[in-house]
């Protein structure tokens, strides 16, 4: 989502030709794009503009920004706060990016802008800046499910759906810079409520000449329908992964963070997917250390991983929130506590993602190439349907074609194989 945001910052600030650089020193512009989704990630915006703050005392024209979750939620605390700060702009205010600048540049004056909608400009939605084969692209914004631990529908605001004709034409348009696979980004983009049904926009997108691969992320598991799931079997192509956030294994916790499924409701979910499909990857998220999480609860966390077999999973502690309702749970867990349970967690998931890759040795199975490996320009890197990472010799010009490749090794976070 954030990558996605700065995709966007992106297509603005070539309007006023601005180029992206890595090389901090050589900026005119530096604008740190934010995520509050925990405390860890809002306490790097800090650390990261303190350093920016040494460039801007040799170069006092320096434009610092901050962009995102933790403008939203701040706004003018943060100049008061970093007083080297020129601007900060909120979620909703990306396409005034522009504007903005020209305003911090000619008036030299600090801006802060942080009004919330409750309608989508398709202005807003610049065709992202991206490079290489693969691109992102937000269907909907907001998000509107109030889960007690999170901060999203505070700082993105309400549910709101990208007319799908607005979709499959920044899908074109990015198919002629040379992209040939998209991921539809949403909070939860199985309640995309545009003018089609969600399914109808992922046929939609399919159809789009040039396209090879179709991906979308994230689904919500209450929302998840049946035609939804039926269709991975009608569209080629539809990859055969699913990112399905469970958050925890047990079912007192899981109504605690009011998320609306229970566990065995999901676990039927996961079944039919692999009846249907046996080679539809899952992967989730889990939250460990949620208020009142007993061991007891933990347990349960553990046993469905252990049944489930997920093909990956992005774990983290829980971290209180300001704002959110979890944080007023007066049963918070001490650190040590969440942080044995997350080492816990990530011990049996890494014992399982291995064994997983290792049963797709000796397979053979389509990869799109994404380019040169970084590690070695001899090798070409890309993805499998099923979402692995998979390293193979071979030349850059199959960059953007599918091959076919044959598995001859795994490791924990990716394969090898040969063409
Ligand atoms: N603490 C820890 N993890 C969180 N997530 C969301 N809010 C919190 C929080 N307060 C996790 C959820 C979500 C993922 C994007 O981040 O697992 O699916
Ligand atoms: Fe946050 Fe996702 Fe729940 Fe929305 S559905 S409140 S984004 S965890």
């Amino acid at each position: 989502m954030n990558e996605n945001d700065t995709e966007r910052m992106l297509a603005f600030l070539k309007e006023l030709r601005y180029r992206p650089t890595d090389t901090p020193e050589l900026a005119d512009l530096i604008l740190i794009n934010t995520c509050s989704i925990r405390d860890k990630a809002e306490q790097k915006v800090y650390s990261t503009a303190g350093r920016y703050k040494r460039l801007k005392k040799r170069k006092p024209e320096l434009l610092i920004g901050i962009s995102g979750c933790v403008a939203q939620q701040k706004g003018g605390e943060l100049l008061k706060r970093m007083p080297y700060v020129d601007l900060v702009i909120g979620t909703h205010n990306i396409h005034r990016l522009t504007e903005l600048l020209k305003k911090v540049r000619e008036e030299k004056t600090r801006v802060v802008s942080t009004e919330l909608y409750n309608s989508i400009d398709s202005k807003e939605f610049p065709t992202p800046e991206v490079e290489g084969i693969k691109a992102y692209v937000s269907i909907m914004r907001g998000c509107d499910n109030y889960c007690t631990y999170c901060i999203v529908p505070y700082v993105r605001g309400r549910e709101v759906s990208r007319p799908a004709r607005d979709v499959v034409e920044d899908i074109r348009r990015l198919v002629d810079r040379g992209v040939k696979e998209v991921t539809l980004l949403g909070q939860n983009v199985n309640s995309y409520c545009g003018d089609v049904s969600f399914p109808e926009l992922l046929r939609m997108v399919c159809r789009v000449d040039g396209i090879e691969r179709v991906r979308f992320v994230t689904s919500h598991p209450k929302d998840i329908s049946e035609e939804l799931i039926y269709l991975f079997g009608e569209e080629d192509k539809l990859a055969r992964s699913m990112h399905l956030p469970i958050q925890a294994g047990s079912d007192r916790v899981l109504e605690r963070m009011r998320r609306r499924y229970t566990v065995s409701e999901y676990l039927n979910k996961v079944e039919l997917l692999r009846r249907l499909y046996e080679d539809m990857s899952i992967s989730t998220d889990i939250i460990v250390g949620f208020p009142g999480e007993t061991e007891e609860d933990f347990e349960k966390t553990m046993k469905v991983v252990k049944e489930v077999e997920f093909d990956s999973i992005f774990s983290f502690k829980y971290s209180p929130r300001p704002g959110t309702e979890a944080a007023t749970y007066k049963d918070q867990l001490p650190d040590d506590v969440k942080q044995r349970r997350l080492e816990v967690l990530q011990a049996l998931q890494k014992e399982i993602t291995l064994k997983k890759n290792r049963l797709l040795v000796g397979k053979t199975m389509k990869v799109l190439v994404e380019g040169e490996s970084k590690l070695d320009k001899t090798e070409l890197t890309g993805r499998t349907t099923c979402n692995r990472v998979v390293n193979f010799p071979g030349d850059k010009g199959l960059t953007g074609s599918m091959v076919d490749v044959t598995i001859t090794d795994a490791y924990a976070n990716s394969l090898r194989g040969e063409l």
